[in-house]
């Protein structure tokens, strides 16, 4: 009994499948999202003299300069070389702020808190990129 209940299923699940593929998905740039699409561009990340404005209080600042040759990984993070506390005079670089330094559980570190160790999981870079959509945020 409990067999061909899960061999249903399984033959259901299939059936879905198929459905699924055969139904047309495209990208946003037309391409077909399931087969031949384009390889991610990867474009260059820019710099742009100035910076940029921030949208809201407590949003974190955008990249105004490149970092396609700053790696952050297990061993290394490479924005600390110019942003830390011990690095930011000589690299004439504005410090990451104390915010950076307190824990999940509010407790102020003396370094890096871990969870504020992925830069780039808040602070964006730009590329040379055309957008896809047009971008209406703050504008309603
Ligand atoms: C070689 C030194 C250097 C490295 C490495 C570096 N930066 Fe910077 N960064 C600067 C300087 C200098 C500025 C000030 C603006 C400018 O001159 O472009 C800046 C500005 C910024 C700002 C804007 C701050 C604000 O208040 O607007 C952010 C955010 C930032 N960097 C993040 C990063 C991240 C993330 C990395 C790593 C991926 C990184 N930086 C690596 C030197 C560096
Ligand atoms: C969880 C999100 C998050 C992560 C991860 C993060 N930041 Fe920030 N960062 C912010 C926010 C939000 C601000 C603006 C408000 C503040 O200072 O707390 C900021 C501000 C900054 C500034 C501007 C300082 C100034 O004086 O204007 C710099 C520089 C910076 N961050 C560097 C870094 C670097 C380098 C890293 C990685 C080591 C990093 N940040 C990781 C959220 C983040």
């Amino acid at each position: 009994m409990k067999r061909s209940v899960a061999a249903s299923l399984i033959g259901l699940a299939a059936l879905y499948a198929a459905a699924v593929a055969a139904e047309e998905v495209t990208s946003l740039r037309g391409h077909a999202v399931t087969d031949d699409a384009d390889d991610a561009l990867n474009k260059p990340t820019l710099a742009v003299p100035g910076g940029f404005g921030v949208a809201w209080e407590e949003q974190p600042p955008m990249i105004p300069h490149p970092i396609d040759n700053y790696s952050i990984d297990l061993r290394q993070n490479g924005c600390l070389k110019c942003h830390s506390p011990a690095t930011f005079e000589t690299a004439k670089a504005p410090k990451y702020t104390d915010t950076h330094r307190v824990d999940r559980d509010g407790n102020q570190l003396d370094g890096l808190a871990p969870r504020r160790y992925f830069c780039t999981q808040c602070h964006a870079s730009q590329a040379g990129a055309m957008p896809l959509v047009e971008n209406v945020f703050g504008e309603r």
